[in-house]
């Protein structure tokens, strides 16, 4: 029997809007219990969602999967699928990106494509629309990638040398990623573009060196979560306040939000209790997840 495994991811961390992603120790399986006649979708979803997900003809797992199938000119089949979703729905946490990757990669065993991953992720950016979800998703770790349209560019960052958690906070409310990217502005100033893009180059430089005490300062970004704070209530005041819980390594909004991530050395439960706690001020309920780097 196939299962295909992918993990949540977060995109953005801030300053690397468009561009940077983790992978994170969640998952959704998509598993495969039979094939049916071209066309024929069953799906029995489980989890997060359930039955509320979209019918076959509009499920992106299903489109992901026809996507990949035509693409490669490959006849095709139906598919009796049972998923185990963990992933929130519309939350910030690659759950589109999850089914994106999940279709891609039951086509690329059904249909004998058998391409490496990474050979997959050009299509698979262009049904997402952006990289920074889908790349990591389907490689793991934290990426950072770059896309033109056509192609992909992308580095897996290393392991982090210590020992940090991910903390996410969730608050039960959705956030839609095409209203969240219509509210950004079109064009930004020199000011903010150098502001995010030294940022963005410091993060990556201190992964790599290290330098987890540069991370709060480098995850500051000017570009969307000013204007996606707005989207849901408590997303003006989590950033600051949790920048100063004990052993925080910065925090940002994840992907188009409205979850908030937050890189934890120490306690992390204390600062997801601390995240947590700007919802329920807000009288919104929230969950909280404590994480790693799925690498
Ligand atoms: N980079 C995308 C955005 C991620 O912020 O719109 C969406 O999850």
């Amino acid at each position: 029997m196939l299962t295909v495994i992918v993990p949540a991811s977060s995109a953005n961390i801030g300053s690397g809007f468009d561009s940077f992603g983790v992978a994170l120790s969640l998952y959704n399986k998509y598993q495969l219990l039979g094939l049916l006649p071209a066309k024929r979708y069953d799906i029995d979803a489980v989890g997060e969602g359930g039955k509320g997900l979209a019918s076959p003809e509009s499920n992106l797992l299903i489109r992901s999967y026809e996507a990949a199938m035509k693409r490669f000119d490959v006849p095709l089949v139906g598919l009796k699928i049972r998923s185990y979703n963990a992933i929130p729905l519309a939350r910030g946490l690659g759950s589109s990106a999850s089914a994106v990757v999940g279709g891609v990669m039951l086509a690329n065993v059904i249909g004998k494509i058998n391409l490496p991953k990474e050979k997959l992720l050009p299509i698979m950016v262009e049904l997402e629309g952006h990289p920074d979800n889908v790349v990591p998703s389907c490689i793991g770790g934290f990426v950072i990638s770059s896309w033109d349209d056509k192609d992909v560019k992308f580095v897996q960052l290393p392991p982090f040398r210590e020992k940090v958690k991910v903390v996410v906070a969730v608050p039960d409310v959705t956030v839609d990623t095409k209203q969240a990217r219509e509210v950004l502005p079109r064009d930004v100033s020199l000011q903010d573009a150098v502001f995010n893009l030294s940022r963005a180059a410091l993060f990556a430089a201190s992964w790599m060196t290290g330098k987890l005490e540069n991370l709060p300062w480098a995850m500051e970004d000017k570009l969307h979560q000013p204007y996606r704070a707005k989207l849901f209530p408590g997303g003006e005041e989590i950033l600051e306040r949790v920048k100063s819980a004990p052993g925080c390594l910065g925090a940002a909004i994840s992907g188009s939000g409205p979850s908030v991530l937050a890189f934890v050395r120490g306690n992390p439960t204390r600062t997801a209790k601390e995240m947590c706690s700007v919802f329920t001020e807000k009288g919104l309920r929230s969950r909280f997840f404590v994480l790693d780097v799925d690498q």
